[in-house]
């Protein structure tokens, strides 16, 4: 991955911090995006710390104009993209589905799903011209299986790997491969709005590992899609649950 360049979207906290950590300490030149500019501002910080190359934008990813403005700025700054990760993400209010208000389904949905829509067609225009690319997207088990109290949520990450699945088909022609990770319960602060007792059932009677996910094995999955080890890996959807689904 040395010398190559990767874009993140919500590369600030969790998840996408995690992934801009790891593939700076493989090689690569990180560009980082996210609403969040304090968070924004330390990750940089830190990877420029340990001897890392970053730039950073700030980037709502559910705002259509800013995503391929984004996109365009990072490519005239950078001239080549190799990886894209799209990341960013909320976990929306839990609650059942016929209370749910029209507002909050358009937002998770907007963040969620609009959002890789968005970007894949911005990064399938970049890497079209380049001759290929890789692109990974943040899915989660909630997008295949339902989740009690996150209607909104749940099929909005179902859409992603829809998505995953047809530009992987679309574009594997064209050198470019597109994949997804659907991690479950990782410990980021995603899950503020879990209740503790609901964490407590999951680690001690879903996951077989008997206790939650961190974002570093997010990002090893990520970078394993992205990289060398994987290349005739296209259009999958990669689980990483500590064994929560096999029961
Ligand atoms: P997090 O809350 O730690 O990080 C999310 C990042 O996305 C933050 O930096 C935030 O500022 C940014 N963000 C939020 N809305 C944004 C927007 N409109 N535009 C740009 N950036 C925005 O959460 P985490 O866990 O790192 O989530 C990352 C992805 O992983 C999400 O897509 C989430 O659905 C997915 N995921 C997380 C799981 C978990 O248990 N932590 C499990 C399964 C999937």
């Amino acid at each position: 991955m040395k010398d190559k360049t990767a874009f993140i979207t919500g590369a600030a906290k969790g998840i996408g911090r995690a992934t801009a950590v790891a593939l700076s300490a493989s090689g690569c030149h990180v560009i980082l995006t996210d609403i969040d500019q304090e968070a924004l501002a330390k990750t940089k910080a830190d990877i420029e710390a340990s001897g890392g190359k970053t730039t950073t934008y700030l980037l709502d990813v559910s705002n259509r104009d800013q995503v391929n403005a984004v996109h365009q700025q990072a490519l005239k700054d950078h001239k080549k993209i190799d990886y894209f990760i799209n990341n960013a993400g909320i976990g929306g209010k839990l609650m059942p589905l016929h209370l749910t208000p029209l507002e909050e389904w358009q937002k998770v949905m907007a963040v969620d799903l609009d959002s890789v829509f968005y970007c894949l067609q911005a990064q399938i225009n970049i890497l079209l011209p380049q001759g290929g690319g890789n692109i990974v997207n943040v899915a989660s088990l909630a997008g295949k299986k339902g989740v009690p109290l996150g209607a909104p949520y749940s099929a909005a990450k179902h859409g992603v790997l829809g998505l995953t699945k047809t530009a992987a088909l679309e574009y594997g022609g064209h050198n470019i491969r597109v994949n997804a990770v659907c991690p479950t319960f990782l410990e980021t602060d995603i899950l503020e709005g879990v209740p503790e007792k609901v964490l407590d059932f999951v680690t001690n009677y879903r996951v077989p590992l008997k206790r939650l996910g961190k974002p570093e094995e997010a990002a090893d999955a990520i970078l394993w899609l992205l990289s060398e080890n994987s290349t005739f890996v296209n259009g999958h959807s990669l689980v990483m649950d500590g064994g929560m689904e096999a029961g």
